[in-house]
């Protein structure tokens, strides 16, 4: 594993704060707010998020200890990080699947519950901004595999429509291998891991419900209802929720606007995460610009600080060159990732403040140019015994295809809003229960 543990019984509570800082540039507006027609307001649409590990989740172990949590979030980040750089560098060579790849653990981070068909029948997707389609298992199946709620009947449901193959829609989903001899719009979807979701691309009814604003329903969805599927990992959820910048994603097809908020997820209890899509969505916070590069959310990194000094790194090891590098906002990867350049200087650094020479600054609060990012203690190491702990940033190392990833941890406590059409993201530190 190349998990680093760095045991010391010294107080947590004299840990700096570490502060990603992005970049605030102007704002260059790319008029495109395409919506729809057919799908109407309202103009939000909420859910809850449920994390892998708690006690909402059908994952739930009461007998996972934080060490075993930390290990499976570290795995699981080592095996998304492969994915995120395949993609990155464009390493899925053949025409669909490029686009149509999804990381071998898809529920490794949240899952959303909500609503398809009428009447509306409830499944758990793994939400995934890596990925672009939205897609669950559908009856009847020529092969299925287990999900915690009853498989999706498409017959039953009076407002399942598949789509033409001369459909726009049909063409963005899927540009390689459209029809089957009905005419019908078809997918294949292929994990890294080598297990595969096919079958029709269609439109339904989906309903999201909240106690407070109840049922949303957004009508003609585009989605995928696979009857040939296998999962490397019997699991739980239903399908995949992808968020994705593309043009045939739930993201851009409902206002491109879309936000998530979690608490700390080490907390089994914390009820309050959850997913907005709409144009409703509330952009409030710093706004950092973002470009979207072989379908995945880059953001501009400037630097990052420890504590109240700003390390010495080229901002270059965060940008992308050539075809390869950047830096990836993800909700899939639970740690962050810095490249070898960038690690090695953190690493050093923190050293430094673990052996005690320096003195620890207590808080940071100044604000250079562009959005902070603040780590804190918990975002930044992850307790894994009375006097250990290990750090929740590791190094990507992949020499030129390496990839900077800015993982859960480090957006907890924070509404991380995604504007597609203004591109831009905004983080708000917040209570997501206030939202
Ligand atoms: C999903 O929602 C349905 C209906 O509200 C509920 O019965 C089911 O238990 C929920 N599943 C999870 C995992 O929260
Ligand atoms: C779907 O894709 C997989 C992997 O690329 C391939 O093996 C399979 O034959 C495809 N299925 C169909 C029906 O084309």
């Amino acid at each position: 594993m190349t998990f680093q543990y760095v045991a010391m019984a010294a107080a947590l509570a004299r840990f700096s704060l570490l502060t990603f800082f992005l970049a605030l540039n102007t704002l260059y507006v790319t008029a495109n707010p395409a919506t729809i027609s057919t799908i109407t307001k309202p103009k939000r649409f909420v859910t809850k998020l449920i994390h892998h590990d708690s006690v909402l989740s059908p994952y739930y172990n009461p007998n996972a200890n934080i060490r075993d949590l930390v290990s499976r979030s570290v795995k699981s980040s080592a095996a998304r990080l492969a994915y995120l750089k395949a993609k990155s560098t464009n390493a899925f060579v053949v025409d669909d699947t490029r686009a149509r790849v999804v990381p071998e653990n898809p529920a490794e981070e949240f899952m959303a519950n909500f609503s398809f068909g009428e009447p509306p029948v409830p499944q758990l997707l793994a939400m995934d901004t890596g990925s672009d389609l939205l897609w669950i298992q559908c009856l009847p199946c020529t092969k299925c595999f287990k999900q915690s709620s009853p498989i999706f009947d498409p017959s039953k449901s009076s407002t399942y429509k598949i789509l033409p193959c001369i459909s726009a829609d049909c063409i963005l989903s899927n540009p390689a291998e459209k029809c089957n001899f009905l005419n019908q719009c078809r997918f294949n979807q292929t994990y890294l891991d080598g297990t595969s979701a096919e079958g029709l691309i269609a439109t339904e009814k989906l309903t999201f419900v909240t106690s407070n604003e109840g049922p949303s329903p957004v009508y003609n969805a585009v989605f995928g209802c696979g009857h040939i599927n296998a999962a490397a990992d019997e699991g739980q959820i239903s399908g995949v929720l992808g968020l994705g910048p593309s043009q045939i994603s739930l993201s851009t097809k409902i206002g491109y606007k879309f936000s998530y908020c979690s608490g700390s997820i080490r907390d089994p209890n914390y009820p309050h995460n959850q997913l907005i899509l709409g144009e409703g969505t509330k952009t409030e916070g710093a706004a950092t610009p973002l470009e979207i590069v072989d379908e995945l959310y880059h953001l501009t990194l400037e630097g990052i600080s420890l504590g109240q000094s700003r390390l010495q790194i080229d901002p270059k090891v965060f940008s992308r060159v050539g075809n390869a590098g950047g830096t990836v906002i993800d909700s899939g990867t639970t740690i962050s990732y810095l490249v070898k350049a960038a690690y090695g200087v953190l690493s050093a650094e923190t050293q430094k403040i673990l052996n005690g020479k320096l003195g620890f600054p207590q808080l940071f609060a100044t604000k250079e140019r562009g959005v902070d990012l603040v780590m804190d203690k918990t975002s930044f190491f992850e307790v894994t015994g009375d006097d250990e702990f290990c750090m929740a940033v590791q190094m990507a190392d992949g020499g030129t295809e390496s990839l900077n990833v800015i993982g859960i941890l480090a957006q907890q406590n924070y509404n991380v809003a995604y504007d597609l059409a203004a591109k831009k993201v905004y983080f708000q530190k917040i209570d997501c229960g206030l939202l």
